[in-house]
């Protein structure tokens, strides 16, 4: 972000090579968001740190009065369409506004935000991922979204990209602890949450997460088990299987088209068992013992 308000987008094809067509622009605030509102929602994450999975269960969450379980839209239109990014979103709506949207995903680092997102009070769910499954699940995705006239992304310097920082949405540690450090000084404003932690007891974290967005779920929405209702229309099984997000298209930017399936790969936890060396295990855990040092 820039001194005079402006905002720069500038997605460079280096980073991990798999963007196929770089965007590059400056754009004023005012051009490409709606003020946000206090009733806003913005999810944040690091890209293939669950965000569809996030995407879905916020969308589920607030959309809950409106639509019923068997006809719902996450059964037919693929997440990301339902809850747009706001960097590709802005770009592509930037003289199109639907200021309707309360519910909108970024992988900006806090430093970047838009001001009328930090003054307006609406809430912001950052969600946390292991870095060395984050990793893992970013090589595959890089590779299978990759352009066919490039080589295959090997491993190890995707590795080495990864610990220097090159990452969409800026270094990955860097990323974290802004929004770590935001939670703790807003608790009410920026909710801090774990991929881990929503996968071991989604029961709790889905609960907490409707409590922190301003939509708990009463007594008798309890009864009738709406929270189950939702854990299951948003798991890993029933989305991943949905004919729309087994062969559908989703358009991310002017002109980056993906495989609605490249979303989905396993939904685990501790992949990175089958893929890094100890070498690799060591030093992403050094680099993260040493950037997470000042929030012990
Ligand atoms: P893996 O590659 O480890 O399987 P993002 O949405 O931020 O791009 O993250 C993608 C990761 O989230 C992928 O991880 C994907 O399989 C996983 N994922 C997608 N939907 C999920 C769901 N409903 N539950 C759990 N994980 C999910």
């Amino acid at each position: 972000k820039r001194k005079d308000g402006q905002v720069k987008i500038s997605i460079s094809t280096k980073v991990f090579g798999f963007l196929i067509n770089p965007l590059e622009g400056v754009i004023t605030l005012q051009q490409c968001f709606k003020e946000a509102q206090p009733t806003d929602v913005f999810l944040v994450t690091c890209p293939k740190s669950g965000t569809t999975w996030f995407k879905t269960l916020l969308f589920a969450i607030m959309n809950r009065d409106l639509y019923d379980y068997d006809d719902h839209p996450l059964l037919t239109t693929n997440p990301h369409a339902c809850v747009p990014f706001f960097e590709t979103y802005a770009i592509e709506n930037a003289t199109n506004l639907r200021p309707d949207l309360s519910l909108l995903a970024t992988h900006m680092p806090y430093t970047c935000l838009p001001d009328s997102i930090l003054v307006s009070g609406c809430r912001i769910v950052y969600v946390y991922r292991d870095p060395k499954d984050l990793f893992v699940s970013l090589w595959h995705f890089a590779n299978k979204i990759r352009s066919k006239e490039l080589p295959t992304l090997i491993l190890g310097e995707a590795f080495e990209q990864f610990c220097r920082g090159v990452s969409i949405g800026g270094p990955f540690w860097d990323h974290v602890v802004g929004y770590w450090k935001a939670s703790i000084e807003w608790p009410d404003r920026v909710l801090f949450t774990k991929y881990e932690d929503m996968k071991n007891d989604p029961q709790l974290h889905v609960k907490k997460l409707a409590q922190f967005i301003g939509y708990p779920f009463s007594i008798k929405e309890e009864n009738e088990g709406i929270r189950q209702k939702i854990l299951d229309l948003c798991s890993f099984e029933s989305l991943s299987n949905l004919e729309v997000n087994k062969n559908g298209l989703i358009r991310l930017g002017q002109d980056m088209v993906l495989e609605n399936k490249s979303f989905f790969r396993q939904g685990k936890i501790q992949d990175w068992k089958n893929y890094l060396t100890t070498e690799m295990v060591e030093r992403i855990d050094e680099i993260t013992k040493h950037k997470f040092k000042e929030l012990a």
